[in-house]
């Protein structure tokens, strides 16, 4: 005979237990166990009896295909991230900073396919009126564009079944909850419910659905690991609030490349495609000491970007090294690397480096670009307008030839940026200007001119 065993289950993660525990061993709450009603099935009371059949098993050349056609909303810097347009049937995740312009930039895309499809916005944050406060700032008013503010995931399911939009759009999807679970909206359990489902309503009516999720304190979104492997993209919205470019990141998709990249700007009536986006970060990088332009590779963009250093006498106790926007270990090793070989006092100078626009440099291939802003600021001599530096610095001061070189040069030169530093070993058919060594760099300035110390 079946045993019968109580079970209790977490309300914050659905974790499962067979006795009453205070704390969660698995997200470590407290006092969130309670009973289940229905008995566990255990290896001795599990039947194959019911309405289960052997499956019908296919080879793939028995399945057929039809063509799905990929939803475009004619933002570019959108479609380009997901692989060219929205897949029928995928369940995407967009996730990001609070205030980031998630939902400005879904209520942008919602109004663009609502022109070709029907789409379901479902606001669970923000009230309708608010809705529409936005959407009328933003021009984003659609007769095919529907809005509820349902939170409920049953109600959000059936609609979905019966109306069958194209898209359906989920803002957010921490604020939506099923009515029967034991558990509070936002907890891990129920995001892995309410995602289950939806992924199932993706697949199974194909509908398009787009989620909002939040974000934890280290960037990372928030919820449950599986939710990542369950859907079929996940996009990031980055972005510093000095700055109103907003970057939109594929981290995962499974219909197109990641680690692409979408650039937007928020203006005062929403979020702006930015396509030029190298035109826009070459119209603020300026010609003053300290400055130097470097190519970074992000997706398949090869990226223009503006080093700026600044380094002044340390006044008081130890040197800063003040860092925005690339490792700041980097820095400091090619700080070290010009102390030794070209024997300059950086590490009595306070050092400031960031990079222009908020974006992140993670490649080796800007050392020499840093080395030379450094080096710029340092001697307080500016070098010619729409210098580029493309190298790496080794140890032994050696500069090194980087990889896809061609790339950024081919960018630069349609800039008419033509003052290129390039490594001696970098093997170009430009006139790039070649560099072997940190001793060449001192030659580029008027090393007589030591900064003053006080
Ligand atoms: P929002 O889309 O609500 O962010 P999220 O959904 O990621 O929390 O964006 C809110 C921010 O965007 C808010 O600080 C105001 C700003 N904003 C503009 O600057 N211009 C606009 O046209 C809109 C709609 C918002
Ligand atoms: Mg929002």
């Amino acid at each position: 005979m079946a045993k019968q065993s109580i079970k209790f289950s977490c309300s914050n993660c659905n974790y499962i237990t067979l006795k009453w525990i205070g704390c969660c061993p698995e997200c470590k709450e407290w006092n969130s166990f309670i009973q289940l009603e229905q008995p566990i099935l255990t290896p001795g009371n599990k039947t194959l009896s019911g309405s289960s059949k052997p499956l019908v098993m296919k080879s793939l050349n028995q399945v057929s295909m039809t063509q799905q056609q990929r939803m475009l909303t004619g933002i570019s810097e959108w479609d380009n991230v997901l692989g060219g347009g929205i897949m029928p049937g995928s369940l995407l995740v967009l996730t990001g900073d609070p205030g980031i312009g998630k939902s400005t930039l879904l209520l942008h895309i919602a109004y663009k396919l609502a022109k070709k499809y029907s789409v379901f916005y479902f606001s669970s944050e923000e009230s309708l009126e608010q809705v529409k406060l936005r959407a009328l700032r933003i021009q984003s008013v659609h007769d095919n564009l529907l809005f509820s503010d349902q939170a409920q995931i049953e109600g959000i399911l059936q609609t979905c079944q019966e109306q069958k939009p194209n898209v359906v759009v989920i803002d957010s999807i921490q604020n939506c909850f099923f009515s029967e679970s034991h558990s509070f909206p936002g907890t891990v359990g129920q995001l892995r419910e309410t995602s289950f489902a939806l992924m199932r309503l993706a697949k199974e009516h194909n509908i398009a659905i787009i989620i909002t999720c939040h974000i934890t304190k280290e960037g990372q979104m928030a919820g449950p690991k599986t939710l990542e492997h369950m859907v079929d993209g996940v996009f990031y919205l980055q972005g510093e609030d000095r700055w109103h470019t907003r970057i939109l990141r594929s981290v995962k998709n499974r219909f197109g490349p990641i680690n692409e990249l979408g650039f937007f700007a928020m203006s005062s009536t929403g979020l702006e495609e930015v396509p030029h986006i190298n035109q826009y970060l070459l119209d603020e990088a300026t010609d003053a000491p300290g400055s130097v332009l470097v190519g970074c590779l992000e997706g398949s963009r090869p990226l223009l970007l503006e080093i700026q250093a600044l380094t002044v006498p340390t006044k008081y106790g130890v040197p800063q090294r003040v860092v925005t926007g690339i490792d700041h270990k980097r820095v400091v090793l090619i700080a070290a690397i010009l102390e030794k070989y070209l024997q300059i006092r950086l590490s009595s100078h306070d050092i400031f480096v960031k990079v222009s626009g908020g974006l992140k440099i993670s490649e080796s291939s800007s050392d020499l670009g840093i080395a030379l802003s450094l080096l710029s600021s340092y001697f307080q001599q500016a070098l010619p307008k729409k210098t580029m530096a493309l190298g790496e610095l080794s140890l032994t001061g050696n500069i090194k030839a980087i990889n896809g070189v061609e790339h950024y040069i081919r960018e630069a030169q349609k800039f008419g940026i033509s003052n290129i530093f390039v490594a001696e070993q970098q093997k170009t058919a430009n006139s790039c200007k070649k560099l072997k060594n940190v001793y060449q760099l001192l030659s580029l300035f008027d090393a007589s001119e030591e900064p003053i110390e006080k």
